[in-house]
């Protein structure tokens, strides 16, 4: 049978490549985005997907999307996100709430429409879209890496208290991927050359490697992995010591 799936952020960056991805497989994809012309746009593009528009951070429009969607998702990608740059000591309480609001909040309430959904249907998958900066904090990146390891621990709730359902709820972290809302940062040859010497692997990710691992994670010999966060990030997370060598 069809699987479907309902994809957060769907229209742009690495959530347009993750739907992509999916309906080259056979997936039935919703892409769900705030802005929904770009949302149908990217629908438009692949076969059988639908354009859904909403804001993820408002739960009466995320069930009227997935109404819209017209069938129970088999997978959600919680996908949608957001950064605010400055110090701590600079932001506002306002760029503070909004980036937990997006990515943390709005994970929570797709992934409660999601499961209320799955459950009478034997169960389903989520996936959230973490960081490495919910390991490893990058100075000026204001809330979001605590609103990345909130939604790492927000998933590996929903894997504890659904899995006896039949739900499983994982994590992707992608590291420094040349795309979506990084594109800008990548774009001066200096940063990439800086950034990709440091990746074990020799090279930014690729937001195709990003929906490669959503499709791992969904296959059939993927099904007793739950509550896991996949790191995406060619080695970098754990290069300290080769990057700061002794001499
Ligand atoms: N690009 C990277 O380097 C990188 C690295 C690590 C993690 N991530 C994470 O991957 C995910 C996708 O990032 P991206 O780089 O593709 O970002 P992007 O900015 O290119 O795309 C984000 C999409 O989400 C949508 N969106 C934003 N707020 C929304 C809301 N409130 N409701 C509905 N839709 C909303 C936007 O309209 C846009 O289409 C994010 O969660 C991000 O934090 C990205």
């Amino acid at each position: 049978m069809t699987r479907q799936a309902i994809v957060t952020g769907g229209a742009a960056g690495i959530g347009a490549e993750i739907c992509a991805a999916l309906a080259a497989a056979g997936y039935r994809v919703g892409v769900l985005d705030r802005d929904g012309d770009a949302a149908r746009a990217t629908a438009a593009r692949l076969p059988g997907a639908v354009g859904l528009t909403a804001d993820v951070t408002d739960a009466a429009q995320v069930t009227a999307a997935f109404d819209s969607f017209g069938a129970t998702p088999d997978l959600l990608v919680a996908n949608a996100g957001i950064v605010r740059f400055g110090l701590l000591a600079d932001q506002t309480p306002e760029d503070f709430r909004k980036v937990i609001e997006v990515n943390l909040v709005g994970a929570f309430i797709t992934a409660r429409e999601a499961v209320r959904r799955m459950l009478p249907n034997g169960g389903g998958h989520l996936i959230g879209l973490t960081s490495i900066n919910a390991y490893g904090p990058g100075p000026g990146a204001g809330a979001y890496p605590a609103a990345k390891s909130g939604l790492l621990q927000l998933m590996r709730q929903f894997a504890v208290e659904y899995g006896g359902q039949g739900v499983r709820a994982n994590t992707i972290a992608p590291g420094f991927i040349d795309g979506g809302m990084s594109a800008p940062i990548y774009a001066d040859p200096k940063v990439r050359a800086i950034r990709s010497g440091g990746v074990p692997l020799g090279r930014l990710g690729t937001p195709a490697d990003v929906a490669a691992a959503v499709l791992f994670l969904d296959s059939p010999g993927a099904g007793y992995i739950t509550g896991q966060d996949l790191v995406v990030d060619g080695g970098v997370t754990h290069a300290v010591l080769r990057n700061l060598p002794r001499e």
